[in-house]
Order: structure tokens, then sequence, then C-alpha cells
């Protein structure tokens, strides 16, 4: 893929200038000055209702975000902490096919003082702008609440699941496994889950690279984690020794049970056998009567690995934003199931990525795109596009919502060549 640099690119003028007009400083934050950085972090933490953090937790937070393009927006009559925050950096998104670059935004808070005054207005159209002047094609997060990003053309583009298990009555419908499973500590797991996420995450699309603090944070090290003490780790070696899965959870006594809940943190698996070892290890567990997980993908075969399917309550949810900021680019970037040709109108809002193309794919997978002047034969936004350009959700789905438009031969078509599988993942948060 090509490696596009972060770091460099300027804040947006268009959002620095509506800011000062308000008397308000939008400025990069130089997370290497102890005082900006804290600043920028403890503003960040007061944002997502968070404890103020403590320097142990400071110096652990500014790893991960030395990394990333930090933004704070600065009030000269409220202190030295940011009033509002944001952050974006360039990571590799698996789409069907290929992987390519996409702007992660992160961090997005206003302070409870400042708020309902169009600063996340500026702080999000900021930050698209930046990266479409920085050539990437596409931005992502996830969201806090999904009522907020559309506004801004993102699309709930990757739905995850949220399994829970009656573990007294799951049984155990599944296929044999061979190899063997071991509880690893906690440098062990974290550095399994590093390795294991890196291996799979071009197997669905939708996946994002990790860091370091994720998994660090997800084996119980991080600095603050008041779960830290419970967080146990298991790993999956096959019948040759070598790690295919590991699994970091915590486990917690059931009022009035002395059952316990099996609450996983985070498994990867970077096969089917790997995974059938897991979940066989989570519904034979003794003492336990209830496991719970989220962020798995809609496939998962939980529901085929037990002998009571009414044991497994799947509730899949929104989980993955996506936000075309370039439509030929992100378009031809990817693979898809079936040919097609196509005119798609798109409109955007923001004036970022709107437009009309005649969208041709043949019978190998390959797309073409092109602008059009032809009636268009499909309409939409920018919001319906991105959700269903990770190769999640039918194009089908929105028009019988009403929110694509096009007859029922072009929109059959568009599903049959963006859907894709195994489905789509994210398998963190960000
Ligand atoms: C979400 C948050 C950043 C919004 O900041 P803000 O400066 O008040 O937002 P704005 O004034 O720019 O509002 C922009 C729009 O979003 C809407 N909006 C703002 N907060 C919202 C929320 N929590 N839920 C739904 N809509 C919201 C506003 O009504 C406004 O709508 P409009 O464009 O139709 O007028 C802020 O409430 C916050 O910091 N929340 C806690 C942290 C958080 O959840 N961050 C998001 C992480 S994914």
């Amino acid at each position: 893929m090509t490696v596009i640099t972060d770091r460099p690119v300027p804040v947006d003028p268009q959002s620095q200038s509506r800011l000062r007009e308000r008397g308000l400083e939008y400025r990069l934050i130089d997370m290497d000055d102890p005082a900006d950085g804290a600043g920028f972090l403890r503003a960040d933490a007061r944002g997502f209702l968070d404890e103020n953090p403590t320097e142990a937790e400071l110096a652990q937070m500014r790893e991960t975000m030395r990394t990333r393009r930090n933004i704070g927006v600065f009030d000269p009559d409220a202190g030295s902490w940011p009033i509002a925050t944001v952050n974006g950096w360039v990571t590799p998104l698996t789409v069907p096919g290929a992987e390519l670059p996409m702007w992660a935004i992160s961090s997005v808070t206003v302070a409870g003082t400042h708020r309902r005054r169009g600063i996340a207005r500026c702080l999000l159209e900021g930050e698209l702008r930046a990266a479409a002047a920085a050539g990437v094609a596409v931005a992502g997060l996830t969201a806090s609440e999904a009522t907020i990003y559309s506004r801004y053309g993102f699309g709930p583009a990757i739905p995850v699941a949220r399994l829970t298990i009656d573990t007294v009555r799951a049984g155990w419908a599944g296929g044999p496994v061979a190899g063997r499973v071991l509880y690893a500590d906690k440098p062990t797991l974290a550095a399994d889950l590093e390795t294991l996420h890196e291996a799979a995450r071009g197997d669905r699309s939708g996946q994002i690279a990790g860091w370091r603090g994720r998994w660090t944070r997800m084996a119980g090290l991080a600095e603050g984690d008041k779960q830290a003490a419970a967080v146990r780790g298991i790993r999956y070696l096959d019948v040759d020794g070598a790690v295919r899965g590991a699994m970091a959870y915590t486990l917690s006594e059931l009022p009035d049970h002395f059952r316990s809940e099996l609450k996983i943190r985070m498994m990867i698996a970077t096969d089917d056998e790997a995974l059938r070892a897991l979940w066989q290890f989570v519904l034979q567990h003794d003492l336990v009567a209830r496991a719970v997980v989220d962020q798995r993908p809609v496939d998962d075969p939980l529901p085929w690995l037990v002998a009571d399917q009414r044991a497994v309550t799947v509730e899949v949810h929104d989980h993955g934003w996506l936000r075309l900021l370039d439509v030929p680019a992100s378009l031809t970037a990817r693979t898809y199931r079936a040919a097609l040709d196509t005119v798609l109108d798109v409109h955007d809002p923001l004036g970022i990525a709107g437009g009309r193309w005649r969208v041709r794919v043949d019978d190998s997978g390959t797309c073409r795109v092109s602008v059009s002047d032809a009636p268009a034969e499909v309409e939409m936004s920018i919001v319906e596009l991105s959700a269903i350009y990770a190769g999640a959700v039918p194009a089908a789905q929105l028009a019988a919502a009403g929110r694509v438009r096009g007859t029922e031969e072009a929109v059959a078509a568009l599903s049959a060549a963006f859907l894709t599988a195994p489905a789509p993942l994210l398998g963190i948060w960000y």
C-alpha cells in the first residue's frame, strides 16, 4: 500500500478561521511538550467522563498519541487544557481483495462548558478536509452514539455481533480440536494478540491495524485499568506447536449464584480450529453460567458450535463507520463479487466527494470508474455509498428503506457486486 505520513498535514484553514472568529485557537498539539501533551490527554479523559489520569497513565497514553496527529481547540478564558480535542492517523483498512490507507479519527471531545455551539462540526469537517487534501480516500471511526456522524457523511458500514451465552444450557456440537489450550501470562498475551491480529486482519474487510497500547490494555497491563487484576489469558497451539489463537477475558461472580460470568475482552484466531478451541474453553469452563463478548463477526460459528442454539443471544449493532472522501480511488481499490456496469450519482452535502460516475466491474472483479454525464441509474448520498463500501450492507436493503434510488435491476446488481464474504469485521474500538 502507499504509505502516507499524517504528521506533517497542517490544520484545516477553514475550521481554523471559523473557530478564530469565535476567539478560539485551533492548533496541532506537541505531544513531546509535557504540558501541551498532558493538557490534551486530560481534556480527552474529561470529555469521555474518565477520571483525571495519573502521571503513569499519561506516560502510557503519550506513547500511543505520539503516533497520531492531535488537535486541540483553546479558549483563552478556559485555562491551559484544550476545550475540544480530536486526533487522526493513517492506518491500513482491509477491503475485499486489498487494503487502502484510511484516516482514522478518534478522541472527539468538546468540553461540557462549550457544547452545542458547532465546535464538533469544525473538528470533524477539519479532519475530513485535511484527510482529503492529504490524498486519503476514506475516513473511519467508531462512535459513542449512533446519531452523531451521519451528518458528516459517515455510514455504519461494519456491523458486529454482541453474543451472550447461557453456558449451562449451551452444550457442544462443534467439530474436533487437535491442538492444546494453555494459560498465558500478560506480556505473552499482549504479544500474542498483537501478532495474531496482524496475521488475521487481512482476512476480513473492515479491519484496521492495531497498536501496541491496544494490546497492552486488552491484556490487563494498562495503567489505571480497574479490571487489570481480573484479566486472564489463554493461547491455542496447533499440533505443530504454532500459536494460532489467543483470548483475554475476565471472570466475575454473578450475584447469588456461586457461578461466574466470563467476559471476553478480545478473541483472535487465525484459523477455524483455533477459534473452535477458544470457544470450547469458554463453553466448557467450570463454575461459569454466562459468557459475553462483543465485536464478533456476524457470521461467527458460535451458534453452530453449541447443542442448544437458544442458549445464544445474538445482537447485531453498528460498530465501524466509514466515510468515502474520493469515490473513484476508494471504489477502484477493492475487488467485487459480480460484474457491474452502472451510472452512479453520489450527493455529498460537504462538497468533498460528490459526482456522477460510470462504474464498471469486469468478470475478474476489477473496477474502473470514469466521470459520466449520462442519466444516473442509481442515486444515493455519500452516507449510503460509505455504508455499502466494505461489503457488509446490501444496497437493496438501503433501497427498501428509500435511501438508495434506482431500478430494481440496477440496485440488485450493486448488491451482488459489493457484498462480500466472510462477513466484514472491525475487531477493535478506537
Ligand atoms: C459529541 C460531542 C463531541 C459533540 O460536540 P458539540 O460541539 O456539542 O457538537 P456540535 O455543537 O458541533 O453539534 C454538531 C451536531 O451534532 C449534534 N450532536 C452533538 N452532540 C450529539 C450527541 N451526543 N448525540 C447526537 N447528536 C449530537 C448536534 O445537535 C448538532 O446537530 P446539527 O448539525 O443538526 O445542528 C460532545 O457532545 C462530546 O464531547 N460528547 C462526549 C464525548 C463523545 O461522546 N465523543 C464522541 C466520541 S465518538
